[in-house]
């Protein structure tokens, strides 16, 4: 167990330990009611995301731009898009962000420009061969590079365009209108590096590269991940790490895993990459029930350089990509998550994860249980963490970046501008408009989604497994349920061990896990805190509901955590009898009845002093009850026999009723066999033993040699001699040793100790026989004073 673990500023991994929320300026919060969100509007709104409980901010693209691809297609690098706010409003939200413990990312979009970028502008009226062409890639054919997939399908017939300018085809992996620059020209790289360190030196911690697989073309290959293009990325790592150290690269590389790994190169290319393999997987696995598409896919993953990081995701501001899946695996997930086929675009899905979920609590919970535990760097795209939808009728991926819903208010606390002037339409619909879905709901709602994330987003930050730990699958039987171990060794050479289960599937599923290698450890629930019962030699069960999940901790009973919750011994569920004239009424025939046939089976099984617990208990019935009244507490006098296996066995029971109110202890309520109600008083029927005016009767009734009367006879109270040497107080203290031994004891005033001889036999009890024998030979403590003879069952000694 580590200490709660707050990542320090300092820390130059804190990419590990990040949690990474990913804004659209221009659809967050409109400060200046113009109807485009912009910096200052980010600025507003800093706390709502520090107190969500991530620690990094991911921004889209916020420079000038035509913003036909919403902002990656950059007209000027050095600069803010005018509609966002000024340079100044950018130093001052990095600075403010830093305030908070929040770091900045930010887009580092090197592939291509605009094409109304002044170096397209020039290179296309410049002469063929000329060093300002050359920033770009030309040909005269639309031939080359042919074994190129395109990767726009719905909107590009061809990876070349004319340009009537140049009188030349230009390169283009995207939009017609983002021409791809050219790394094989060194002046581009010295450009982009220039680029880079402006704005490390303005203070963003984090760039993310854009479509980084793309940078180099070759003839004869498929253009991507190609060594030329590694080598670049080791230029500008090696660049960042001299000008700003500490400062991260995360590589958006849409690739197999085998290709995405190798971004991270070897420890000297991106500190961060996308998992992009395991997203879809991830909804594959709940579609169909399997974890089969987890476990695959990251058997599949290579281990990364020690000091790299794998981004995770659920949803970004893109489709939900399908290029790295089989085909048939892609129709499977486009049938099953985008069966309207406006919501499918190029090879992916347009569509947020409520929605996608269909908005089922349950499935939301479990997806993002996976995204904050599998191994990486949870991001969290905007929205999601309040279960935004969608709006499929919208241009392109618009429907996936709406303005976020602040409020049921005008444009949904977005933006007071009029609603025609908005950047884009809020949800309005009648499940997912800002009427239905917003922040402002939330937050006051403890059960709300908003309120859950903020809870496991505190819950992820106090364990470093969840960001640094190794992953472990388990591999029930059942495959519906997905387990696996994050285990991080701390530094004072314990590891902390989490293990996370998920029931994929929509009904309950019950799950055996080989825990052996942790015998003897406890589960203590992460997010509740209740113990669950230690690891055994035999395999671990647990029962989960539908798409339900757990994190748990596995303490050593040593290192149990401080916040943990010992489960505590239920109380049984009591049954209750109506008294209308008091005690004696628990003999009435519906009464005894329960006592017999429900209460006392199950009262006996639970009592240390019943001797044949390991024997089912045939019947058991209140075999002798002599009510015996007292001052203020009445007593039944009861011997209960009960049947097990061929022989009977009896007990002595003396019951008495604790009234509701009269008594603050424990005992009385623990060691009752019933309710009792008495008009409106309540009470327990229970064992006499725990209530005070018991021993305090009987010695009483010893003291005056009291005879009662009973059914078949009487009972005598005979002290000893000894008994009226010892002198008590008026309320002495009265000290029960144990309630759960063979018998049970207590002492009075701290010189009596009295005994209850529970097993009921014949003949004068031997212990009884040997004290008293003891006694009258001299021997000075303990000292009988009373015993019931010759069916002997109580005893009493004094300690003087
Ligand atoms: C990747 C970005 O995520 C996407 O939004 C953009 O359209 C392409 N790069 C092209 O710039």
């Amino acid at each position: 167990m580590t200490a709660p673990h707050t990542p320090t500023f300092e820390d130059p991994l804190w990419y590990k330990d990040a949690v990474i929320y990913q804004v659209h300026i221009k659809s967050f919060f409109d400060a200046t009611n113009d109807g485009v969100g912009d910096f200052p509007g980010l600025i507003e709104k800093l706390d709502y995301i520090a107190a969500l409980g991530v620690n990094a901010i991911w921004l889209l693209p916020f420079y000038p731009s035509p913003r036909r691809d919403d902002g990656y297609d950059i007209a000027d690098y050095r600069n803010v898009h005018p509609e966002y706010g000024t340079m100044a409003d950018v130093r001052r939200f990095i600075h403010e962000a830093h305030k908070r413990d929040i770091r900045v990312i930010t887009e580092l979009v090197i592939n291509h420009t605009s094409d109304q970028h002044p170096w397209f502008q020039k290179a296309r009226a410049a002469k063929p061969g000329s060093a300002a062409r050359d920033f770009y890639v030309w040909s005269d054919n639309d031939k080359k590079y042919d074994g190129t997939r395109i990767i726009f399908v719905d909107t590009e017939k061809s990876n070349w365009t004319w340009d009537e300018t140049a009188q030349a085809f230009y390169w283009h992996r995207f939009f017609s209108h983002q021409p791809d620059l050219n790394f094989d020209n060194p002046k581009v790289l010295k450009e982009v590096l220039n680029i880079m360190r402006f704005w490390l030196d303005l203070g963003v911690d984090g760039l993310r590269l854009d479509a980084v697989p793309y940078l180099i073309e070759r003839d004869g290959t498929n253009n991507e991940n190609l060594s030329e293009t590694h080598d670049v990325l080791k230029t500008i790592r090696a660049a960042l790490d001299a000008h700003a150290p500490g400062r991260m690269l995360l590589a958006e590389a849409n690739q197999w895993p085998e290709d995405a790994q190798q971004y991270f190169g070897q420890g000297d290319e991106c500190h961060m990459s996308f998992h992009f393999p395991l997203m879809p997987r991830m909804y594959m696995a709940i579609a169909q029930e399997d974890r089969f598409p987890i476990t695959d896919i990251m058997r599949q993953t290579p281990e990364i350089p020690e000091l790299c990081q794998w981004a995770i995701f659920l949803r970004n501001h893109d489709e939900l990509t399908l290029e790295m899946v089989t085909d048939s695996e892609r129709d499977y997930l486009w049938n099953t998550y985008a069966a309207d086929r406006r919501a499918r675009i190029n090879l992916g899905i347009r569509r947020r994860l409520a929605p996608l979920m269909e908005r089922d609590r349950r499935r939301i919970e479990l997806m993002n249980g996976l995204l904050l535990s599998m191994p990486g760097t949870p991001v969290i795209y905007y929205g999601d963490e309040i279960g935004m939808g969608d709006n499929i009728h919208l241009g392109d991926r618009d429907g996936v970046r709406t303005p976020m819903q602040w409020s049921p208010d005008r444009n949904g606390g977005f933006s007071r501008a009029n609603p025609a002037d908005l950047v884009l339409p809020p949800v309005m619909d009648p499940l997912y408009g800002f009427d239905a879905v917003n922040v402002e709901a939330q937050a006051a709602d403890p059960h709300s989604l908003l309120s859950w994330m903020r809870r496991m987003l505190a819950v992820r930050k106090r364990h470093r497994a969840f960001g640094r730990g190794t992953q472990q699958f388990l591999y029930p039987g059942n495959r519906k349920v997905l387990a696996y171990l994050r285990l991080y060794p701390v530094p004072d050479g314990e590891t902390e061990t989490i293990l996370c289960v998920y029931n994929l599937s929509r009904t309950a599923q019950a799950v055996e896990l080989d825990l052996s290698a942790h015998v003897g450890r406890v589960p203590v629930d992460l997010i509740g805190g209740a113990a669950f019962p230690p690891i055994g030699q035999l395999s671990y069960l647990l029962t989960l509901p539908p798409f339900g999940f757990f994190w748990f901790i596995l303490a050593t009973e040593a290192a149990l955590p401080p916040w943990h919750i010992r489960p505590s011994v239920p109380m049984p569920e009591l049954a209750t009898l109506v008294v209308r004239d008091g005690l004696a009424d628990v003999l009435a025939p519906s009464a005894r009845h329960v006592l017999e046939s429900e209460a006392l089976p199950a009262y006996l099984m639970r009592r240390r002093w019943f001797a044949s617990k390991d024997h089912a208990i045939k019947s058991a019935r209140l075999a002798q009850t002599d009510k015996i009244p007292g001052r203020s507490f009445d007593i039944l006098l009861t011997e209960i026999e009960v049947a097990v296996g061929a022989r009977t066995e009896r007990y002595l029971l003396p019951l008495g009723i604790s009234w509701d109110g009269e008594t603050n202890a424990a005992l009385p309520q623990q060691l009752a066999l019933a309710r009792i109600r008495q008009t409106r008083r309540m009470g327990y029927l229970t064992d006499a033993f725990a209530v005070d005016a018991f021993p305090l009767g009987l010695i009483r009734a010893l003291r005056a040699r009291t005879v009662v009367p009973v059914q078949d006879g009487e009972i005598r109270c005979l002290p000893t001699s000894h008994l009226d040497a010892v002198e008590l107080p008026d309320n002495p203290e009265i000290q029960r040793l144990s309630a759960e031994q063979s018998n049970s004891s207590l002492i009075v005033g701290k010189k009596i100790i009295m005994k209850i001889i529970r097993r009921v036999m014949q003949g004068v009890n031997p212990e009884v026989e040997m004290v008293r024998h003891l006694t009258a030979h001299g021997y000075a403590t303990p000292r009988p004073c009373w015993a019931r003879s010759p069916v002997s069952a109580m005893t009493a000694a004094s300690t003087a």
